[in-house]
């Protein structure tokens, strides 16, 4: 059988290091496949003015599937004074590659799981009855709708005329904001469409059968965001009582979830929600199990077969350039394994998470995060594991 050709993206700073590491991993455990490099991030900004050049979305179009690192944003005002000089003052706007991957591809499906790895120091715990420690264990897969909402880049500052007039033509607006000159005004949308939230609806119900997962919630605040996050509890009741009665349906304000996680993180098993409360509740679930070093996500575009997997993590620039790098790498070797499921490999998927809960589980191998130091190129030298060590004793437990 042909090799299958992944578009490897490492972007900025740690990403190129947890890429390579995880790629290392993938061979070792005997996934055969050729990787092609894909530009992406501040360095092609920089240069180029584009830090997703054309060049890596043909590669995406045409192989499908993606590894990515991760990326360095910077705010606009920076982002213009970083470009080369002769790229200045021809109105280059700079905005996130991987936001643009996203909607390119229409990758329009994040999935974020976090389950509690036995043995690692970093779980959350909390105190039970009769001051008893208890370790709850974590199960939950978050489905973040990626595309729309507020990540979906229809904003405005000073909007223009017809913008400004349609905004008047609300009632509450005009009451409400009416006083402020148009300059000062500055608008983002959230946007949901119902193909789309019907998309991210069904994959949460569709994962909570396959898997056995009891409940299904839908985490936004449909009490005062009527519209958007009102469309998205109404079109989950009603899918809910039509194809998945089976499942149960719960309705969390995101405010009140981020609260409840702490309290009973187990009652919770999959959770849909739109980008930016996936994004958070995402964050708040990978705090129980790890934090950024262990939280991994897939997207993808479930018509066309594109996907792309990453950590949750960016690209930690104070760590780049150590000359002993040490980042943990799991977030990202648990993100080729989403991967590999994706494109049928599970066995191989399945083998490289066995044997990272055994080193997790082991204990004799951590880096610095797991060990609750402090992130200084001295960890290595006070018995904490550098990305490499890491990645080479999950390949000898292979
Ligand atoms: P970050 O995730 O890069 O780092 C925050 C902190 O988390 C780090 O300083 C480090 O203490 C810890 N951390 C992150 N990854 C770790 C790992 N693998 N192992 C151990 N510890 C780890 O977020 P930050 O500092 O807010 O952003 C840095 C840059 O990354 C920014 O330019 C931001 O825009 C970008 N970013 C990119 C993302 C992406 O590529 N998808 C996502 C988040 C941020
Ligand atoms: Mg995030």
């Amino acid at each position: 059988m042909a090799k299958r050709t992944i578009v490897s993206m490492p972007g900025d700073g740690i990403g190129k290091v947890v890429l390579e590491e995880s790629i290392r991993v993938l061979d070792a455990a005997g996934f055969e496949a050729k990787y092609v490099h894909g530009d992406i991030g501040w360095d092609f900004w920089r240069r180029e003015g584009n830090p997703l050049p054309e060049r890596t979305i043909k590669l995406l179009e045409e192989h499908k599937i993606g590894l990515f690192g991760a990326i360095t944003s910077k705010p606009k005002d920076a982002a213009l004074e970083e470009l080369a000089e002769d790229l200045k003052g021809k109105g280059l706007v700079y905005s996130s590659p991987i936001v643009g991957l996203r909607q390119h591809f229409g990758l329009d499906i994040c999935m974020r799981p976090c389950r509690t790895y036995k043995g690692n120091p970093l779980n959350f715990i909390r105190r039970g009855p009769n001051d008893t420690i208890e370790e709850p264990e974590v199960d939950v897969v978050i489905f973040r709708q990626n595309t729309e909402g507020l990540y979906g880049g229809v904003e405005w500052s000073n909007p223009p005329d017809n913008v400004y007039q349609a905004l008047m033509s609300h009632p509450k607006f005009k009451k409400n904001f009416s006083w402020c000159p148009k300059e000062e005004l500055s608008v983002s949308t959230r946007i949901f469409t119902k193909k789309y939230t019907e998309r991210i609806l069904r994959a949460a119900f569709e994962y909570a059968k396959k898997y056995g997962y009891k409940s299904v919630t839908v985490c936004e605040k449909p009490n005062v965001i009527r519209e958007t996050s009102g469309m998205m509890y109404q079109m989950a009741k009603a899918m809910q009582k039509n194809e998945f009665p089976g499942i149960e349906l719960w309705n969390t304000n995101i405010d009140a979830q981020m609260m409840w996680l702490t309290k009973n993180p187990e009652d919770y098993g999959v959770i849909v929600a739109g980008n930016m409360f996936g994004d958070i509740v995402s964050d708040g679930f990978a705090g129980l199990i790890g934090g950024l070093g262990f939280a991994c996500s897939a997207q993808f575009n479930p018509d066309s077969g594109v996907g792309v997997f990453e950590p949750t993590h960016g690209s930690a620039p104070k760590y780049a350039d150590y000359p002993v790098s040490i980042v943990n790498p799991i977030a990202m070797i648990e993100s080729a394994c989403m991967m590999l499921d994706f494109i049928g490999e599970n066995a191989i998927a399945g083998k490289i998470r066995k044997s990272v809960a055994a080193v997790v589980a082991d204990g004799k191998v951590r880096t610095y995060d797991m060990m609750k130091m402090t992130g200084r190129p001295d960890v290595v030298e006070k018995g904490a594991a550098s990305t490499r060590q890491m990645a080479d004793v999950i390949i000898s437990r292979l």
